[in-house]
């Protein structure tokens, strides 16, 4: 039973997300926004997840100043340190540890269906590395090393939460109980934010710059983006993502950032024709970024502060983490060393 694992009354949650580019709105409904929302009633644990990042090639320089960027912006949507660990993955080694052991019991077959590795083997043709077949594998590390409840993530993580409950039952099955088996939290709407310009496919950071939001763009930049999202020519203002997916999208978005139930939404745009609803998202978006583009500024430049809090909360998630790792090590058969 899950009680066996767990010290804190709370339920468990981890996420992480990948310092690999700009953050955009697709992070920001999908996941971000729900970290904070879940903050006080569950016990958060929330990464940066620099390893995964490797996958692809990265500029070094760069990816450093992302990492502390991302953390930055983890603290600009409102998550507080207090109450939640915020931390880099590659700053606790038992990510790493764990990932090899959980590598010895995930199969090639099951790897290989991994919708994330087919599409992105197909995009860096150059580079199809070990570590982008085994991301899954240490994405499972991740979340099975705190003991998890509950993952919040957008819907594009689907796959990756199905292997880890499988990898997590795998290893308790064979090895006894280590694990708890987590359960991914979907949000109902806005857990696919779509590319304004080709409403089939999900935003996305490595797509043209304008198809999607970034959540550091101006007020200027976003009202031009949302002007030229692409919608149809129908000019009915309804939801229906199959056969209207620009409008829609544009509708999810308003909804989930004013937090009103998307009929009503529908409803009061009747008569608007596609201007109102564009200036409506426009709006909607730009209310929702300014007081986190405000935090961002204000917390980036002070560097010292934010390296204070992700060295803390390093320590704070290494001394979790490792109770579990030093758990599994045992059960795989590895022989105790001295500080055990
Ligand atoms: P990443 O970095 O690609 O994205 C971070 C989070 O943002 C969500 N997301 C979206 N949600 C809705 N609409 C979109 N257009 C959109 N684009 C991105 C993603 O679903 C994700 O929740 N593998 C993960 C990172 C990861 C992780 C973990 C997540 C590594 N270890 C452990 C949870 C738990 C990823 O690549 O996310």
């Amino acid at each position: 039973m899950q009680a066996e694992t767990h010290t804190s009354p709370k339920k468990i949650i981890f996420s992480g997300i990948q310092p690999s580019g700009v953050l955009t709105l697709g992070n920001y409904i999908g996941a971000l926004r729900n970290f904070k929302l879940l903050e006080d009633a569950y016990d958060c644990i929330y990464c940066v997840v620099d390893m995964h990042a490797i996958t692809v090639k990265q500029n070094a320089a760069e990816l450093r100043a992302r990492c502390l960027s991302l953390a930055a912006m983890y603290l600009a949507v409102g998550l507080d340190p207090k109450k939640s660990l915020i931390f880099c993955q590659s700053h606790v080694s038992a990510h790493a540890e764990l990932a090899w052991i959980l590598n010895c019991v995930t199969y090639m077959g099951e790897l290989s269906r991994m919708t994330q590795f087919k599409e992105k083997s197909a995009k860096h043709h150059d580079n199809i590395n070990a570590g982008l077949f085994t991301y899954p594998v240490l994405m499972a590390a991740d979340i099975l090393l705190y003991q998890t409840d509950l993952v919040p993530v957008g819907a594009d993580q689907k796959q990756h939460l199905e292997i880890t409950r499988d990898i997590a039952q795998r290893f308790n099955s064979q090895y006894g109980q280590s694990f708890v088996v987590p359960e991914a939290y979907i949000g109902k709407v806005g857990s696919r934010v779509m590319s304004l310009q080709e409403p089939t496919r999900k935003m996305s950071k490595s797509d043209p710059e304008d198809t999607y939001i970034s959540l550091l763009d101006s007020p200027e930049v976003v009202r031009r983006k949302v002007k030229r999202a692409v919608t149809d020519s129908d000019a009915s203002i309804r939801f229906d993502a199959e056969e209207k997916p620009g409008v829609s999208n544009l509708l999810s978005i308003i909804s989930v950032l004013m937090d009103e139930p998307l009929e009503s939404v529908t409803d009061s745009l009747q008569g608007e024709g596609y201007g109102g609803l564009k200036t409506r998202a426009a709006d909607a978006i730009i209310e929702t970024l300014a007081p986190i583009q405000a935090e961002y500024a204000r917390i980036i430049a002070d560097k010292a502060t934010l390296q204070g809090i992700l060295d803390e909360g390093a320590q704070a998630a290494a001394r979790r983490a490792n109770r579990t790792l030093d758990k599994v090590k045992r059960k795989v058969g590895f022989a105790p060393h001295g500080k055990a």
